[in-house]
């Protein structure tokens, strides 16, 4: 089955042609990042404009590339949530449109789940079930994955997502948005040692997070070191890397021992940072757990991972396929939240 994924929940418009819930013929993602960088930060408006510019040229770029024409494609998966209002709309508009001017099936698909599944558009990938720590700019949350369509929410943040608190210390520092690649490209001529930030909740029983305070507790150093932080970016941006990696990795792999899981995956924007990925790897292993990386292309916004997981859900006939008065949604539903 030949599924056409669309994405547009927040800054990028993305088509992608999967196979089979795995085989990726075509992924093309357009980022809108050069348009919200003097803003920095997403600005919804200009988001949505641009999906509308962009939209049909991502698409047939995605046909195209997988040597297909439009009716070759056997059913549409499309974001329906969680994101901006106005760009869902103009994704998922457009894949309702698509199908039913085919007179295909179609799908509403979840975000968080699109990325929890992207770790099963490479190989090896991970036997359910497993614990899924999803890391984007919009959620921290921690998944018991028992299926591709059904997960247990075992925590999430209660403030800033950490992708979140990675843009919003980019911005103190003056570096610009998006934060994330710019603070951990900073933070490889750091010290991680030479200023100590709180590691939120890192003792804590449980699976919640919170990065606010962390975030105050840099702003507060720039704020008291006024003269000196501006020679101590690489520093600010080490200790606090480290900060957030070490609560992230400490949660996921007590949560693989509490569940008695083998396996776990790091997914979402968060997961293209280097230092986690090595840092939750050498922990895995010291407690003979695997850990599935998806390829720095997967972590970040995409539709391949929308069209994976439409798969499973096209062909599970115990889950409604799309009507046509459907309509998207900005926030997390409460079966993926704790
Ligand atoms: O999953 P994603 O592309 O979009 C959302 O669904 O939010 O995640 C984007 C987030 C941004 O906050 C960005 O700063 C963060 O992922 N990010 C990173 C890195 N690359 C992207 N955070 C830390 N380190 C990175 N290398
Ligand atoms: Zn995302």
């Amino acid at each position: 089955m030949k599924i056409l994924g669309i994405e547009s929940s927040c800054d990028e418009t993305a088509a992608a042609i999967v196979e089979d819930g795995v085989t990726v013929l075509s992924s093309v993602v357009s980022s809108q990042v050069e348009i919200h960088h003097p803003y920095g930060g997403v600005v919804p408006e200009l988001a949505s404009r641009k999906h509308i510019e962009m939209i049909v040229p991502v698409v047939s770029e995605a046909l195209q590339m997988a040597g297909l024409d439009a009716n070759q494609v056997d059913a549409v998966a499309v974001t329906q949530g969680p994101g901006l209002i106005g760009a869902l709309l103009v994704g998922f508009c457009f894949g309702k449109s698509f199908a039913y001017a085919l007179d295909i099936p179609w799908v509403g698909m979840d975000h968080l789940e699109g990325h929890i599944n992207s770790v099963f558009l490479e190989s090896p990938s991970p036997e359910f079930p497993y614990i899924a720590l999803l890391a984007s700019g919009g959620h921290t949350n921690l998944y018991y994955v028992t299926s591709h369509t059904q997960v247990e929410c075992l925590g999430q943040t209660f403030d800033d997502a950490a992708g979140e608190a990675f843009d919003k210390v980019a911005k103190m520092l003056g570096l610009g948005y998006p934060g994330g690649n710019v603070i951990s490209d900073l933070a490889k001529s750091g010290d991680p040692e030479k200023i100590k930030f709180p590691r939120p909740y890192l003792d804590k029983n449980e699976f919640n997070f919170s990065f606010s305070g962390l975030k105050s507790a840099v702003n507060r150093y720039i704020q008291t070191h006024p003269d000196e932080y501006q020679n101590q970016t690489a520093d600010i941006a080490a200790a606090f890397q480290e900060s957030v990696v070490d609560v992230l990795t400490y949660k996921i792999i007590r949560a693989a021992r509490e569940k008695k899981c083998r396996h776990v995956a790091l997914v979402g924007g968060v997961a293209a940072n280097q230092r986690l990925r090595d840092n939750v790897t050498v922990s895995a292993q010291k407690y003979g757990l695997t850990v599935f990386l998806p390829s720095i292309e997967l972590c970040g916004d995409n539709a391949a991972m929308i069209a994976a997981t439409g798969y499973y859900y096209l062909k599970d006939p115990d889950r409604p396929a799309g009507e046509l008065d459907m309509d998207v949604y900005s926030r997390a539903p409460n079966r993926l939240k704790a």
